[in-house]
Order: C-alpha cells, then sequence, then structure tokens
C-alpha cells in the first residue's frame, strides 16, 4: 500500500473530523500518502480526489460536521457507478481505503471490496450506535449529551405547564438514542422500534407513573411502529383529555455540534488502527472498540442490525417511574 484515501459517508456524525485527522496524520506517520476524497461514494464517482497532509486536517479535532462532506450515493448502488468510482481510484493513485460511516456505507464498501482488489477498513461513524463489533460509534456520546441537554428544557417548561412532552430523537432502525437519554432524562416511558408498541399499555403507564404529577415525559425513537409522535401524542390527548399534551421533534440539531470527548478519542484511537490494519493485511472489516480493546468486524457482520436492547434497561425506565 502507497496511497491511503479517506471518506466520509451517509449521515455526518460528530467526531468524523477526529476521525479523518486521526487517519491522515497515523497515515503520514506511518510513511503513507493520503488521499481525501469529498461527498462519500458520490465524489469517488466525480473524481473530487486531492492530496492531504498532517497540516490538512489541523484545527478540525473540535468541529462537528466533516470537513469532507458527506453523501447518500444512489449511484454507488450499481456496477456503473462502482466502475467509475474504482477508474477514478486508479487515476488517482489510491490503493487501499478507510470508509467513515455506518451501515449504508458498510454495505457499499462490502461490495466494492469483493468486486475489485482494493483493501477497505471501515471506521463507525454514526450517532445511532446500531453496528456489531464496537461498544459505541462515533458520534452517539455527542448526540444522547445533545439529547439530555435539550430533554432537560424542554422538562423546565413542561413542569411549569403540568404538560405531558412526547419527544422524538433520532435513529432510524435503532432505540439506542432514544434507551440512553430516557434513562439519563428520567422519563416516564420509552417508545423504541426493537420492542412492539402497546399504545394502551403506554397510556396506563402515564396514568400510574407518579400520580402526583401531571408533567410527564415520553421518548419515542423515530423508528418506532405506533405510527410516530404525531399520532402517539394524537392517542394519548384522546385518551386523556385532561393533560395538557405536545409533541417536540429533536430533529438533525441531534447530528451536529462539537464532538464530545469520548467521541474525540474514540475516533483517535480507531482512526490510528485501522491504518495500522491496513498495513497489517487486513480489509473488509469495521475496526471499532469492544470492551476497550480494539476489533475487528467483518463489514457483513458489522451491519446486521444485531445489536440487541438489553432489556434491564427498559426495566430501568418502569422501576424509576415509579
Ligand atoms: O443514520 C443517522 C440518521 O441521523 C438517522 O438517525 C436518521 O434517521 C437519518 O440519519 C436521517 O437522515 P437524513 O439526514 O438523510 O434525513
Amino acid at each position: 500500500i502507497k496511497n491511503i484515501g479517506v471518506f466520509t459517508s451517509g449521515g455526518d456524525a460528530p467526531g468524523m473530523n477526529a476521525a479523518i485527522r486521526s487517519v491522515v496524520r497515523s497515515a503520514t506517520y506511518y510513511g503513507f500518502d493520503v488521499t481525501g476524497i469529498r461527498r462519500g461514494y458520490e465524489g469517488m464517482i466525480n473524481g473530487e480526489l486531492f492530496a492531504m497532509d498532517r497540516k490538512s486536517v489541523s484545527n478540525i479535532i473540535q468541529r462537528g460536521g466533516t470537513i469532507l462532506k458527506t453523501a447518500r450515493s444512489e449511484q454507488f448502488k450499481t456496477p456503473e457507478g462502482r466502475k467509475l468510482a474504482y477508474e477514478q481510484l486508479k487515476k488517482h493513485n489510491v490503493d487501499a481505503l478507510v470508509a467513515i460511516g455506518g451501515d449504508g456505507t458498510f454495505t457499499g464498501a462490502r461490495i466494492f471490496g469483493q468486486e475489485y482488489d482494493i483493501p477497505v477498513v471501515g471506521l463507525p461513524g454514526t450517532i445511532d450506535n446500531d453496528l456489531s463489533g464496537t461498544d459505541f460509534t462515533i458520534g452517539y456520546d455527542t448526540a444522547i449529551n445533545t439529547v439530555i441537554d435539550a430533554v432537560d428544557k424542554i422538562r423546565d417548561t413542561a413542569e411549569s405547564h403540568d404538560r405531558v412532552f412526547i419527544i422524538e430523537v433520532m435513529g432510524r432502525d435503532s432505540g439506542l438514542i432514544a434507551l440512553r437519554t430516557g434513562i439519563a432524562s428520567g422519563a416516564e416511558a420509552i417508545i423504541i422500534p426493537e420492542t412492539k408498541t402497546d399504545l394502551n399499555n403506554l397510556c396506563e403507564r402515564l396514568e400510574h407513573s407518579r400520580k402526583d404529577k401531571l408533567s410527564k415525559i415520553v421518548i419515542v425513537a423515530e423508528g418506532e411502529d405506533a405510527g410516530g409522535a404525531f399520532e402517539i401524542g394524537r392517542h394519548v390527548k384522546e385518551r386523556f383529555p385532561h393533560y395538557d399534551t405536545r409533541v417536540s421533534i429533536l430533529g438533525h440539531i441531534q447530528r451536529g455540534g462539537r464532538p464530545s470527548c469520548m467521541d474525540r478519542v474514540l475516533a483517535s484511537r480507531v482512526g490510528v488502527a485501522a491504518v495500522e490494519a491496513l498495513r497489517d493485511g487486513h480489509r473488509n472489516e469495521m475496526v471499532g472498540v469492544i470492551h476497550n480493546e480494539i476489533s475487528y468486524t467483518p463489514f457483513e457482520h458489522a451491519c446486521k442490525h444485531t445489536v440487541e436492547i438489553n432489556p434491564a434497561f427498559l426495566k430501568i425506565v418502569e422501576i424509576l417511574a415509579i
């Protein structure tokens, strides 16, 4: 390997810049050239490639978003798109890749790595934390802290008005943001895609938890199966006309902001490990951290959506909402 290409793809996540910095600096340290690729697979296809050095990543470790920009590419899903991407890599002498993203990114990387003789390793970059093969993904810690900051603020007004708030958080197919932030914000209930939602049961919970208190918080993961936060809000309003119910969708605020210390350290750690993995002959694997040790997980396992919800967490919510 002489020249490592690095890119971010899919939804951005705080800490992606720290990961880019780590890949560029460690590749330089080990004597590789580095090529930055803008806008993920889309930019790879369009030839948005440029040389990077240690100075290109100065003063970015603390910044949210991604300096390389990101995109979700439809073209890369086609063999023709991937062929164009490979031709661009050849043209720019890129002979290995570090892909920073989530399951869509790794699905693309796995297919690409099978079709073409180019080693690819991945770094887990998504606020959703929905990848197997790492305890935490880059961006998750920052996102959940952003969420609890917002929910704390909503609670101030909820308490003042004695209102019920249904708050929707991100996590397309995963309730992991909802689960932790629900516990940390003292929510009365959490609704997540991993468990079947019973709205009658939710209403009973609301009725029986903290009887002396009219203000309640329900955290809803966007991917749940009850029709979304507004539908849940409508149901609660219908059942309890005496509750003053409001719905709040936190949205993309969860993806922005300065990365937390934990995300910067995780990104720096797996960035170095990714370059070392390429040097040592790894390919088609995601580099993560499990039990504080670097781990390597084949792309197909990392994206299997097998991240399990710990039922003890749900029980904690129930117990503490007494
Ligand atoms: O995967 C990260 C994520 O923020 C999900 O939680 C969310 O469902 C999705 O991306 C939103 O994507 P977009 O910004 O493309 O609408």
